[in-house]
Order: structure tokens, then C-alpha cells, then sequence
């Protein structure tokens, strides 16, 4: 009985380690049951529904990461819902940073926000177009935080850099370990066309898919202590620590600001009368 009851658990455990496993690193944090995690952990589908949204949240706490995660947003008609995912630490003076994808009518295309916030304070938003359908199938988004830089990735492209500006006086995340964060939820507030265009809620329940979730590089941070001691025996799989972005990089990184970038807070004038936000001034565009 208990031999019956023992094999298949333990079977089933080491398949889904190998796979990268859901129920091992999520939780889902809110939404009742509107987030499921299925097919052994391989897959995670939030949904929204008019009564509510829902959220998931990694277990580990990161302090510098390479983090990948491959999502399959809302399809069809998701005017009105946000998905967000995003790096964040606690607390008033928190850091963060966000990827968040607002929804459009079905054939208008999904806008992505980023924003960068550092001991709690953000106003730093770069929105794109894609170059491909996000919600016709999974893709790549990633999210590099090293000790000199954060980039945001799509699909292996660099889409935004934010670069260590400490030497002129800017924040940047060093000191306070990151959870990673996923959420699905209304905003026809502001979402779609500045909020003109409404959640139609006989499409719901929404749904948004995840799956391959990437940090085994990543440094853990639990009880004050990083994983990725200095006489850690996995450092060359920590190349991310020090990477930069080379010639081809930054020659795809222009491509996209080029092609699909639709706002840049250090472009937006009106926003900012008194001048620019000091980083701005930098060269952290190309
Ligand atoms: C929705 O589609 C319109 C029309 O193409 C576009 O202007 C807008 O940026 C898209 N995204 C959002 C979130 O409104």
C-alpha cells in the first residue's frame, strides 16, 4: 500500500524537477482559484473574470538574477486587462522592475510598459509595439539584473537597458533582494487607448499561459546570504554576472528603439518642464 502510494509521487517529482516546475517555485498569492498550476507544474495559466483577477509569486527571493519566463498573453479581444511581471522588493524605499503587457482589441496590437524602480521611485516608463503576435503563442521574456546593468529582453532581443548610474547620484538596485511577481487583472481605467476602450467582460474568463521558467543561474538570497558565493563552483554559469551588451546587441537593442518603441519618458517634454530626469542626460539610450 504505502510502496503504491510512494512510486509514483516520487516518479513523478523527478520528471518535473527536470522540467522546471511550477508548484517548486510559485505560489499563487491571490484570485481564489482563478490560478492553476497543471500538467505536473509545467504550466501556469492566471485568469480574470469580472469578479476578480489573479497572482502568483516566486518562492525564492533574488538578489541579481538572469530570469527567463515564457509567456502566452490573453488572446482575441483583451482590451481593458494588464499582465504584469516584474522583479520587486519590499518595503517604502522598494526596487523594481516591470514588464507589463496591456491588451487591445483583437488585430490592434498589445503595448509593452517597462518601468525601473529604485529605492522607490519609478516615473522612468518605455513602452513598445512587438514584432510578432504575444498572444498567438509562448514567448520569451527575460530579465537580466547584474550588479552593472538591467536589461530587458524579448525573445533573446534587448529591448531596454537601464545602466548602474550610481557615479552621477542615481539609485540602483544592490541592496535589496527581489521576488519575482505575476499578476492578470482589470485596468480599463487607463489600459487601452488611455482607458477609452473597456474590458468586454463576454469574453472572460481571461486567460494568460506561462511555462519554462529559467533562473537555476540566478542568486538565491535566503537568510542574508547570496547563493552565488565568490567560491561558487557554478561561476562560469554565471557569465550573466558580468555580461554586457556586445556590437550585435546593441545593434538589435537600436533596431527595436527604433522600430517599436511608442514612448520614452526622456523624450516626453511635457511631462518634464523643469528639464529631464538627470539619467536622461546619459547615455543610456543608443
Ligand atoms: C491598441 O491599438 C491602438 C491602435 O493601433 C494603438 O494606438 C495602441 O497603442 C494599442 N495599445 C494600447 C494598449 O492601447
Amino acid at each position: 500500500m504505502m510502496l503504491l502510494i510512494v512510486m509514483p509521487l516520487l516518479f513523478c517529482s523527478i520528471l518535473a524537477v527536470e522540467a522546471g516546475n511550477f508548484y517548486q517555485d510559485f505560489d499563487i498569492s491571490w484570485g481564489d482559484n482563478r490560478g492553476k498550476i497543471l500538467n505536473n507544474g509545467e504550466l501556469l495559466t492566471l485568469s480574470l473574470d469580472r469578479t476578480s483577477g489573479s497572482g502568483f509569486q516566486s518562492k525564492n527571493e533574488y538578489m541579481y538574477g538572469k530570469i527567463d519566463m515564457q509567456i502566452k498573453l490573453v488572446p482575441g479581444n483583451s482590451a481593458g486587462t494588464v499582465t504584469a511581471y516584474y522583479l520587486s522588493s519590499e518595503g517604502p524605499t522598494w526596487d523594481e522592475i516591470d514588464f507589463e503587457f496591456l491588451g487591445n482589441l483583437s488585430g490592434d496590437p498589445y503595448t509593452i510598459h517597462t518601468n525601473v524602480y529604485t529605492q522607490g521611485k519609478g516615473d522612468r516608463e518605455q513602452q513598445f509595439h512587438l514584432w510578432f503576435d504575444p498572444a498567438s503563442d509562448f514567448h520569451t521574456y527575460s530579465i537580466l539584473w547584474n550588479p552593472q546593468r538591467i536589461i530587458f529582453y524579448v525573445d533573446g532581443t534587448p529591448i531596454r537597458e537601464f545602466k548602474n548610474m550610481e557615479s552621477i547620484g542615481i539609485p540602483f538596485p544592490k541592496t535589496q533582494p527581489m521576488r519575482i511577481y505575476s499578476s492578470l487583472w482589470n485596468a480599463d481605467d487607463w489600459a487601452t487607448r488611455g482607458g477609452l476602450v473597456k474590458t468586454d467582460w463576454s469574453n472572460a474568463p481571461f486567460t494568460a499561459s506561462y511555462r519554462n521558467f529559467d533562473a537555476k543561474t540566478s542568486c538565491v538570497w535566503s537568510a542574508g546570504k547570496s547563493s552565488c558565493g565568490s567560491s561558487d563552483s557554478n561561476s562560469k554559469d554565471r557569465a550573466w554576472l558580468t555580461e554586457d551588451l556586445d556590437a550585435t546587441s546593441q545593434e538589435r537593442l537600436r533596431w527595436v528603439q527604433r522600430n517599436f518603441m511608442i514612448y520614452d519618458y526622456c523624450t516626453d517634454s511635457n511631462r518634464f518642464p523643469q528639464g529631464f530626469p538627470r539619467e536622461c542626460n546619459v547615455a543610456t539610450k543608443l
